[in-house]
C-alpha cells in the first residue's frame, strides 16, 4: 500500500507539511490560497510548518494574517480560527535527522501525508532525503517548486536524487500556470468546439503568437532572478505549457498520463530552438537593484521562435516574448490565421488585419475572436472584436495555487509535471542556454528592445496585447 491507491483511486492526503511556509511564495500565494480553501470548506487536513528556531506558532499565524489581508482578501475571523486550530509548527534544522523524527511524531497515524516543498532546489534532496530516512516517503507525496534543475543534465541528476526515496508518480511538480484557468480553457475551447478545432492546424492558422508581459520589475527578489533570467523564470516552464496546450493532440483517455502522453507527444515534435531566432533584452536601472550583478548580462526580456514539426504544425512559427518592465501586464495566447484570398466583392477593400483567436491568461481570462468586417461607422470594413471575459460570464473560479494545492491533497496529478516533460523542455531550449545571444537594453515602460520587434519576420509582427 503506497499511501497513493486505495480502490483504484488515489487516497486523499490526511496531512499538509509545509517546508518553506515562512518564505516569499508563502506570503505572497501559499496562506491566501490555504485560506479560501478554508473558506469554501475545502480544507480538511492538519497543516504542519516546518520553521526555524525564531518562528513559533503565534508569529507564523500573525504571519498567515498580515501575508492574507497584503493580497487584498478580507479576512472572516471564524473561517482564520478554523485555519488557524489546523495550523501547527515543527521547529528544526532541515539538514538534521531530529526534525524528520519529531515530523513524524506529530503526523502520528496519518497515512498519506502531502508534502510541500517551497524551498529553494538547492534543498530538494536534503529534505527529501530526510524524509525518506525517517521513512515517511512511503507513502503520500511530495510537491515541489520550480525549478526542477536548469539544464537537462541538472534536472536528470535531480530526479535521479529525489526517486531514489519517492516514485515518479508521487512526485508532483509545480507549475502555476498548470493551475489556471485559461490553460484548462485552452484545452477545453479547443477540443470541445466544432467551430474551432477543425481551423486550428497549418492549413488555417498563419503563426501563433504568446506573450507574457508584466509592467513590473524585478523589484525585491534580485537574489533570486539574477541567476535565473527570463527563459528559466517563465519560458521554459509556464510558457511551454502554453504550447503545449495550444498544440496538443486530444488526449487519447482521461487518466492524467493520457494528457501527459499528448503533450509530451507534442514537446518531442518540437524542433530544438535556434539561437538566430532569439533576442534577449534587459532594462535600464536592471544592474543597480540589489542583488543583481552591476555587469549582470541576465536577460529580463526574451523573444523566440518554436517549430513544431508534425501534421498539425508544420510550417507555423510559435513566437513567444516575455519581459519584465514593459508596456502593460498581459499575458495571452494569439491564433493568426491566414489572411483571406482575394475578395471578389465590389466596393470592399482587402482585409485589414487577419482573424485572430485571443486567450488572454492574465489580467482576468477571456477570449477574443477578431474578425474583419463591414463597418457602417466608418464605412470601410475593419475589425471588430468579439470579446467575452469569464468574470462577466460565470465567473474566474479559485486562483491556480488553490487549485494545485487541493488537487495535491486529493491526488490528481493531472495539473503537475511530469519528468519526460521538464527533459523535453530543457531538451527544446537547451541552444539557447548554451549559447545565448547578447543582451540589448530596453527602455522600461516599452514592448522591449528592437530586435525583439523583429523576431516574427517573414510571418507578419507581433500583434498589440488585448488590453
Ligand atoms: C513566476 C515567476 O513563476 O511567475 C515570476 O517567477 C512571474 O517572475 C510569475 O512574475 C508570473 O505568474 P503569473 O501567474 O502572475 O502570470
Amino acid at each position: 500500500m503506497d499511501g497513493q491507491h486505495a480502490g483504484g483511486k488515489p487516497e486523499r492526503g490526511d496531512a499538509l507539511v509545509i517546508f518553506g511556509i515562512t518564505g516569499d511564495l508563502a506570503k505572497v500565494m501559499t496562506f491566501r490560497s490555504l485560506y479560501r480553501l478554508e473558506r469554501r470548506g475545502e480544507l480538511d487536513v492538519p497543516i504542519i510548518g516546518i520553521v526555524r528556531g525564531e518562528w513559533t506558532r503565534e508569529k507564523l499565524l500573525d504571519r498567515a494574517r498580515e501575508s492574507i489581508g497584503a493580497t487584498g482578501e478580507a479576512i472572516d475571523e471564524q473561517v482564520f480560527g478554523r485555519f488557524a486550530d489546523r495550523l501547527s509548527v515543527v521547529v528544526g534544522d532541515l539538514t538534521e535527522a531530529a526534525t524528520y523524527r519529531a515530523l513524524g511524531d506529530r503526523l502520528g497515524s496519518a497515512r498519506c501525508p502531502v508534502f510541500y516543498l517551497e524551498i529553494p532546489p538547492g534543498l530538494f534532496e536534503t529534505v527529501v532525503a530526510g524524509l525518506g530516512g525517517a521513512g515517511l516517503t512511503r507513502t503520500g507525496r511530495v510537491v515541489v517548486e520550480k525549478p526542477f534543475g536548469t539544464d537537462l543534465a541538472s534536472a536528470r541528476a535531480l530526479a535521479e536524487a529525489l526517486h531514489r526515496w519517492i516514485d515518479e508518480d508521487r512526485l508532483y511538480r509545480v507549475d502555476h500556470y498548470l493551475g489556471k484557468l485559461g490553460v484548462s480553457e485552452i484545452l477545453y475551447l479547443r477540443f470541445a468546439n466544432t467551430l474551432l478545432e477543425p481551423v486550428w492546424n497549418r492549413n488555417y492558422v498563419a503563426s501563433v503568437q504568446i506573450t507574457m508581459a508584466e509592467d513590473f520589475g524585478v523589484e525585491d527578489r534580485g537574489h533570486f532572478y539574477d541567476p535565473v533570467g527570463a527563459l528559466r523564470d517563465v519560458v521554459v516552464n509556464h510558457l511551454l505549457q502554453v504550447v503545449g496546450a495550444a498544440a496538443m493532440e486530444p488526449p487519447a483517455g482521461v487518466h492524467p498520463d493520457a494528457l501527459k502522453d499528448a503533450l509530451v507527444n507534442v514537446f518531442r515534435a518540437t524542433r530544438d530552438a535556434d539561437p538566430a531566432h532569439y533576442v534577449r533584452g534587459q532594462y535600464d536601472g536592471y544592474r543597480s537593484i540589489q542583488g543583481v550583478a552591476p555587469d549582470s548580462t541576465t536577460e529580463t526580456y526574451a523573444a523566440l521562435r518554436l517549430d513544431i514539426d508534425n501534421w498539425r504544425w508544420s510550417g507555423v512559427p510559435f513566437f513567444i516574448r516575455a519581459g519584465k518592465r514593459l508596456a502593460a501586464t498581459q499575458t495571452e495566447l494569439r491564433v493568426v490565421m491566414k489572411e483571406a484570398p482575394h475578395l471578389g466583392l465590389p466596393g470592399f477593400d482587402r482585409q485589414s488585419s487577419p482573424d485572430q483567436i485571443v486567450i488572454r491568461l492574465d489580467p482576468g481570462t477571456g477570449v477574443r475572436v477578431a474578425l474583419d468586417a463591414w463597418r457602417a461607422d466608418t464605412r470601410k470594413t475593419g475589425p471588430v472584436d468579439l470579446d467575452a471575459l469569464f468574470a462577466e460570464q460565470g465567473g474566474e473560479g479559485p486562483t491556480p495555487y488553490e487549485v494545485l494545492l487541493s488537487a495535491a491533497l486529493a491526488g490528481d496529478s493531472l495539473r503537475f509535471t511530469r519528468q519526460d516533460q521538464v527533459e523535453e523542455a530543457w531538451r527544446i531550449f537547451g541552444p539557447l542556454l548554451e549559447h545565448p545571444t547578447p543582451v540589448q537594453p530596453y527602455a522600461p515602460g516599452t514592448w522591449g528592445p528592437e530586435g525583439g520587434l523583429h523576431v516574427p519576420d517573414g510571418h507578419g509582427r507581433w500583434h498589440d496585447p488585448w488590453l
